[in-house]
């Protein structure tokens, strides 16, 4: 093979590497095949007025120093968490558990209201809630391909553009663009979970 060619195959190889970490549909998880894959990854999270600092740590199973609060009036909680590559599935998945405080539908309804858009079901859960009950779930998280230190899950909310969380998060609008495969930046999804790359543990 010339230079030229070699060069050119070398270019693609760093390119797919690069953009197989792109997830194609940005409300499933991230595809992964190291399953002894573990990382620091962070979760952003908005929440109600009835979910406490103590009820988030028990829906995140985390302690106080592991939740940071988002100053600027924002009320975003970032929670530190150790995601791996689930073994069965294949993807980034963080586990928890959530209890059950009243009955009211199913758990999957319950799931999705409580954690809003960060939730992962491999099934689909329509059984009953019933008070007290302790259910476990995953969450969607990521390790990094090591272009940058950590992915921190983000459900886009109205009001949210790529632009707006580049200049939040201090990272680049490509940089966001490329790890969710994002072609316009001007079509996203509200309600829909993006990766947001980050170089420094601002919170860890
Ligand atoms: C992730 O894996 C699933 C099933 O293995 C596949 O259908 C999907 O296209 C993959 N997604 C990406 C972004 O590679
Ligand atoms: C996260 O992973 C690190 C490294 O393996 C481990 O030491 C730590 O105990 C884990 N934390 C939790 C909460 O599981
Ligand atoms: C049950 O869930 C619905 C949302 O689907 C909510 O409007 C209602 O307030 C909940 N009931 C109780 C008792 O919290
Ligand atoms: C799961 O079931 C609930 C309740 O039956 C339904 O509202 C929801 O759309 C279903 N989700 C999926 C992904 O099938
Ligand atoms: C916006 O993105 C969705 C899916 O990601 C796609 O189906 C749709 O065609 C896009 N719309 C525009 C105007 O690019």
């Amino acid at each position: 093979m010339d230079h030229i060619g070699e060069q050119i195959l070398i270019f693609l190889s760093v390119c797919s590497l690069i953009f197989s970490s792109s997830a194609a549909n940005p409300t499933t998880p991230l595809n992964c095949t190291d399953t002894t894959r573990l990382c620091t990854s962070f979760i952003a999270f908005k929440p109600t007025a009835e979910q406490t600092l103590q009820v988030i740590q028990s829906m995140f199973d985390v302690l106080p120093q592991d939740i940071t609060i988002e100053g600027n009036g924002r009320n975003y909680i970032f929670i530190k968490k150790n995601c791996s590559c689930s073994s069965d599935l294949n993807k980034y998945l963080t586990s928890t558990t959530f209890t059950v405080r009243e009955n009211n539908g199913s758990v999957y309804d319950m799931v999705m209201r409580a954690y809003d858009g960060l939730a992962y079901f491999s099934s689909n859960v329509t059984r009953e809630a019933r008070k007290g009950a302790v259910v476990s779930l995953k969450l969607m998280c990521g390790c990094s391909s090591g272009l940058w230190n950590y992915l921190m899950s983000y459900v886009m909310r109205d009001g949210d553009s790529i632009e707006s969380l580049a200049s939040r998060f201090g990272v680049s609008m490509d940089r966001i663009e490329t790890v969710n495969g994002i072609t316009n930046p001007d079509n996203v999804t509200i309600g829909a979970l993006y990766y947001i790359p980050l170089n420094s543990g601002l919170w860890a």
